[in-house]
């Protein structure tokens, strides 16, 4: 972290340093996400939108971007449609994980209903394609539709390999790769397209976002066992009831003796619940170390994140990156 700031975290630095250009993101959703013939979308993307989010994606998008010196218009438009399709995603997965609050709020499936979610959904999805289109850059087309793509392949992984106890760690891996890592991975990668860099800082570009993607969902699954609801805006303990099979709870199966594979078996598989459960499961967890060798996963892949950036040249937009990919292991929202 740097010595002129110690008190900020690397997110907020970043936000500080690219505040001109995600000005002109917020502007670009706002404009977009509106629509004349249907109320509805403005009324539920209004209520994701201005709950906030990280904005992260787009972050990583324009960082990239100037840091392999574009100069702009057109990563303004990438990091708008990074954002859209990561919204997209979040209208549907509340929808599939029947989640009852994000950003702090409620679910839009909770405030309106599912139907509404799914479609105002598949809306931003088609705005994404119309401002990645704007940039009249095939390639970055090809790396975003294909982003789009496995992030729906990955939730569909997910759908048969969650609640099923033989899902090992190299499955969960597939899943994470495709429903997360590829939209940051996407993020980083056109950043450096647009900007017209060679391939070899294409690549590392990539490999920072797949890492750092990787890294980030392993955390949001360990929050989902240890974190504060206040702080993360997402209800603690969801995992667990809608029987995701993540990876602390995959690390403890592994270790588990017959009774307490008998006890997995019932609260996953078969999804029979009772009260204490949720408590019984962090008991299990604790007892294998499965939440601090989780952990030690997610460092391992922020170690792999630092590695792809300092291929990179030199600059204090890449030292902020370096420093995000601490910050995703260490964050609590
Ligand atoms: C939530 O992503 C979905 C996951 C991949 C875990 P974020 O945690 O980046 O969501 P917002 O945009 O900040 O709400
Ligand atoms: C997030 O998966 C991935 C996508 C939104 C595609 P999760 O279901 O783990 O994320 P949260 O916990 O709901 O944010
Ligand atoms: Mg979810
Ligand atoms: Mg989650």
């Amino acid at each position: 972290m740097s010595l002129d700031h110690p008190a900020q975290k690397p997110h907020d630095r970043l936000a500080a340093a690219l505040e001109s250009e995600m000005g002109e993101v917020n502007t670009l959703i706002r404009t977009r996400m509106a629509s004349e013939h249907a109320p509805r979308i403005p009324e539920v993307t209004a209520h994701l939108v201005e709950a906030g989010g990280k904005r992260l994606r787009p972050m990583l998008t324009l960082a990239a971007a100037k840091m392999c010196g574009y100069p702009g218009p057109y990563h303004v438009h990438l990091a708008a449609t990074v954002e859209f399709i990561h919204t997209a995603t979040l209208l549907h997965d509340d929808v599939v994980d029947e989640s009852a609050q994000r950003r702090g709020r409620p679910t839009a499936n909770l405030l309106w209903d599912n139907k509404s979610s799914v479609l105002v959904g598949d809306y931003l999805f088609a705005r994404s394609f119309q401002l990645m289109v704007e940039t009249g850059n095939l390639r970055v087309l090809d790396i975003l539709s294909n982003a789009a793509a496995t992030i729906a392949e990955g939730e569909v992984l997910q759908l048969s390999a969650a609640q099923d106890l033989r899902t090992d760690e190299s499955i969960y891996l597939k899943v994470v790769r495709g429903k997360t890592a590829a939209l940051f991975s996407a993020a980083t990668e056109v950043g450096g397209v647009i900007a017209g860099v060679d391939e070899a800082q294409v690549e590392a570009l990539f490999d920072y976002g797949d890492a750092l993607g990787i890294a980030f969902q392993i955390v949001d699954d360990l929050l989902d066992y240890q974190g504060d609801t206040k702080a993360t805006g997402k209800n603690v303990g969801d995992d667990f009831r809608e029987r995701k099979l993540t990876l602390p709870v995959i690390k403890a199966v592994a270790q588990a003796d017959a009774e307490e594979r008998a006890f997995w078996s019932r609260v996953i598989e078969k999804g029979k619940q009772e009260d204490g459960d949720l408590d019984h499961a962090l008991m299990l967890l604790d007892r294998h170390g499965a939440l601090e060798a989780t952990r030690d996963d997610a460092l391992g892949w922020s170690a792999k994140a630092k590695d792809a950036m300092s291929k990179l040249p030199r600059s204090d937009l890449r030292e902020m990156l370096i420093d995000l990919a601490d910050y995703v292991v260490a964050r609590i929202s």
